[in-house]
């Protein structure tokens, strides 16, 4: 074969990879409003800056007419890019591919990119969309997955993992993204719940929709296993490389800083009259929050859950900062259990990830109560004040409290 002729061929490989499942399959995942897994990548990293691992590999597997369907590249986009020029390593499932089902071959690609990413102290951002472990494949399915979360452990705390939830997760497809460091849903489109609506209504005669089940805003609000909660994917991708713009590649690293545009030294009357005079009288801490930090820009993790806690990430003086405020707004910011399993997770990751935390303090204690106490609130208080007294990062925290005698003394 001659040289242009091999180049003729690889390129027909390429053309044939790019293709995922096929057009047909292609125009089914864009009726349901959703984008391919290449045109997620696209948009998440900085434009040509993505290079593709193992293209072109392909599964093993004989059983159940899998020996006639060997689509190039096994359901999984892998590879690295940059984000405002920073190294990323990312996996796109292709839904369009075996519905993006996970089986040995697509769980060695994932597992590549999770080695090398530790290897050279780059974040993992995982894009999944993903029917669960492929069933054709049997138990070695169940064995990629094992591969996945044991790197996903091991790598907790040494590079950040980020997974955004887009489209279907289903069974084992759920626990990888539980053991990253951030979830990224979108309404309408995510759902991820451990067994479906049809085997809830087998086991225990529930009636319950997929959103009702394991939509973006129950995981978002209710749940708490979604840190994120995004309107569109466009939204939730941006929004992936904003999270990316306030984290160290990796546990060694100092976070990234920016030129700051914000006086550090400015000051601000209004901060004078956020907080009233009557210590009975609630207050909005976002307020507070965005007048202290460079441009009012706060972006915050948990937005919906545990709302009495605002947990997030700012710059001061252009150096990312973990913010951490009671909100009397809500629930006069006592701490709850969720409050606590929020705020805990948060300080952990901020002191992993070497970024200093900023406490603005206005709390009246721990939730009294019967449904408190049995849902455990010493032991979920009790992450809360351990993460505090292990953080090794610079802490500050500022009282905005308006103590009265009587609170001083109570
Ligand atoms: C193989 C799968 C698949 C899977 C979907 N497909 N899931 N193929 N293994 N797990 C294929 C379908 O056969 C179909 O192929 C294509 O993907 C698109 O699927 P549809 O059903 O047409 O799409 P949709 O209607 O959008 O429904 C998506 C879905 C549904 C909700 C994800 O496909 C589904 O319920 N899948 C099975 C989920 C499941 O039971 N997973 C295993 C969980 S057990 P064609 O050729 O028709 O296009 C598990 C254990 C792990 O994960 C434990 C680890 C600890």
């Amino acid at each position: 074969m001659t040289i242009e002729a091999k180049l003729e061929q690889l390129q027909r490989l390429r053309d044939e990879a790019e293709q995922g499942g096929g057009p047909d399959r292609i125009a089914a995942q864009h009726a349901k409003g959703k984008l391919t897994a290449r045109e997620r990548i696209d948009l998440l990293v900085d434009p040509g800056s993505f290079v593709e691992f193992d293209r072109f590999v392909v599964h093993r597997a004989t059983d159940f007419g899998l020996a006639d369907q060997r689509p190039l590249g096994d359901g999984v986009v892998t590879g690295y890019g940059r984000v405002d020029g920073r190294l990323v390593y990312v996996f796109s499932q292709d839904f369009t591919v075996f519905g993006g089902s996970l089986a040995e071959a697509h769980a060695q690609k994932i597992c590549k990119i999770m080695d090398l990413a530790v290897r050279n102290g780059a974040p993992v951002i995982g894009l999944n969309d993903s029917g669960g472990a492929r069933i054709q494949e049997g138990v070695v399915s169940l064995g990629g997955y094992a591969d996945i979360f044991f790197r996903n452990t091991r790598a907790s705390g040494v590079v950040p993992q980020i997974s955004a939830i887009l489209g279907p997760c289903a069974g084992g497809a759920v626990y990888s993204p539980a053991i990253t460091d951030f979830t990224f849903m979108v309404r309408g489109v995510s759902y991820m719940f451990v067994t479906g609506p049809n085997v809830v209504k087998t086991v225990t005669h529930e009636d319950v929709t997929s959103d009702e089940l394991g939509g973006a805003d129950v995981h978002g609000g209710t749940s708490g296993v979604a840190q994120f909660v995004l309107d569109s994917e466009v939204e939730c991708l941006a929004e992936i490389r904003r999270l990316v713009g306030f984290l160290p590649g990796n546990n060694v690293d100092s976070p990234p800083r920016r030129t700051a545009t914000d006086p550090a030294d400015r000051r601000d009357e209004a901060l004078l009259a956020v907080v009233p005079d009557n210590p009975n009288k609630p207050y909005d801490m976002h307020e507070v929050i965005r007048r202290v930090v460079d441009d009012g820009e706060l972006l915050e993790v948990h937005r919906d859950y545990g709302q009495n806690l605002i947990v997030g990430f700012a710059r001061l003086g252009g150096h990312p900062v973990g913010i951490i405020a009671n909100q009397p707004a809500v629930l006069a910011g006592v701490l709850d259990i969720k409050a606590s399993r929020k705020g805990a997770r948060f300080v952990r990751f901020c002191d992993a990830f070497n970024i200093p935390l900023v406490t603005f303090e206005d709390v009246p204690g721990f939730l009294p109560g019967l449904e408190q106490e049995h849902g455990g609130i010493i032991v979920h208080g009790a992450k809360l004040l351990f993460a505090y007294a292990e953080a090794s990062v610079p802490k500050l925290t500022v009282i905005t409290a308006r103590l009265t005698a009587a609170r001083m003394t109570s």
